[in-house]
C-alpha cells in the first residue's frame, strides 16, 4: 500500500470533518476517521462507497489516545501523509460575554482546540519525519481575524493555531513537512444545525457580512483542504487560507 495517500481527518465523524473524509476517499485516498464518537460507524459508511477507511476512537486532548491512533494508521496503511486537525469545541460553546466565562470552560476548550492539534500533530510526526514528508492541515476560524465578541475562548483558540500553523511551518520545513490552515466562516456543520442557539444568533448576521450571501455549508471548506495537502501547494507552507464568502479579507 506503498503508493495509497494516507489522510488522517480529526473529527472526521460529522460536520467540515466529515465532508473533507468524504472528498480525500472519492479522489481515492485511504482515509482514518479519528473521532472521539462515530469514528467507527463513519469509516464503515465510508468503505460501503468502495474506499479504504478506518475508524478510530481518539480524543486528541489525551496524548496516548493520540499515539495510539497514529499507531493504529501505520499498522493499517504504513504511512501517514496529511493530517487534517479538523476536530475542535465550537458549536456547543454558548455565546457568553467575556467576564462570565469561567476559568473551567477557558481550559475546557484550550485544552481541546489548541493541546489536541499540538498532541495529534507530536503524535503523526515521527512518521512524518521517518518519511521526509507530510502535509498538516490545521482547521482555524475566521473568528480571530475578525475578533468575534462573546466566545473570547474559541477565538484565542483559533488565535493560537494561526500563530501555531506558521511556526510550525518554520520548524518542520527542512523536514519536508509542510503546514498550513484553513478558517471557515460560519458554518452550517452537524454540529450547528443541532445547536440553533448559534444558528438564530450568528447565521443572519454571518450571511449579510458576505459578499457571496448564502449559508456557507461543509462543502465549501473542502476544496482549500485538499489544495494544501496536494502536490500543488507543494511551495505554500504557513499559510491559512480563508474560505468565507468574502466576509473578511487579509
Ligand atoms: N461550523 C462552523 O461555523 C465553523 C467555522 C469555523 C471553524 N470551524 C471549525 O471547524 C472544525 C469542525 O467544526 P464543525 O462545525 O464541523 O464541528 P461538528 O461539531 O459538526 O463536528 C465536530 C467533530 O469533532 C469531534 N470532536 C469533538 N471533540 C473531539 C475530541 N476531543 N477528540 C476527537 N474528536 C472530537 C466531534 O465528535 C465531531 O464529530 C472545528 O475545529 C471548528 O472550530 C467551524
Amino acid at each position: 500500500m506503498g503508493d495509497k495517500n494516507v489522510v488522517i481527518i480529526t473529527g472526521g465523524a460529522m460536520g467540515i470533518g466529515r465532508a473533507i473524509a468524504d472528498r480525500f476517499a472519492k479522489d481515492g485516498s485511504a482515509v482514518v476517521i479519528a473521532d472521539v464518537s462515530g469514528a467507527t460507524e463513519a469509516a464503515a459508511e465510508i468503505a460501503a462507497t468502495g474506499a479504504q477507511a478506518l475508524g478510530v476512537t481518539c480524543d486528541i486532548s489525551d496524548p496516548a489516545s493520540c499515539s495510539a491512533m497514529a499507531d493504529a494508521t501505520v499498522t493499517a496503511f504504513g504511512r501517514i501523509d496529511t493530517l487534517v486537525n479538523n476536530a475542535g469545541l465550537y458549536s456547543t460553546l454558548k455565546l457568553t460575554e467575556f467576564k462570565d466565562i469561567t476559568t473551567e470552560e477557558w481550559q475546557r476548550v484550550l485544552n481541546v482546540n489548541v493541546m489536541g492539534q499540538a498532541l495529534v500533530t507530536a503524535a503523526v510526526l515521527p512518521t512524518m519525519q521517518s518519511q521526509g514528508s507530510g502535509a498538516i492541515v490545521n482547521m482555524s476560524s475566521g473568528t480571530p481575524f475578525k475578533g468575534v465578541p462573546y466566545l473570547l475562548h474559541y477565538v484565542a483558540s483559533k488565535g493560537a493555531i494561526n500563530a501555531m500553523t506558521k511556526a510550525l511551518a518554520k520548524e518542520l520545513g527542512s523536514a519536508g513537512i509542510r503546514v498550513n490552515g484553513v478558517a471557515p466562516g460560519f458554518t452550517m456543520s452537524d454540529g450547528v444545525k443541532a445547536n440553533p442557539h448559534q444558528i438564530e444568533k450568528l447565521k443572519d448576521i454571518s450571511v449579510q457580512a458576505r459578499v457571496i450571501a448564502r449559508d456557507q455549508l461543509p462543502e465549501d471548506v473542502v476544496g482549500a483542504v485538499v489544495f494544501l495537502a496536494s502536490r500543488d501547494a507543494a511551495f505554500m507552507t504557513g499559510q491559512t487560507l480563508v474560505v468565507d464568502g468574502g466576509a473578511y479579507f487579509h
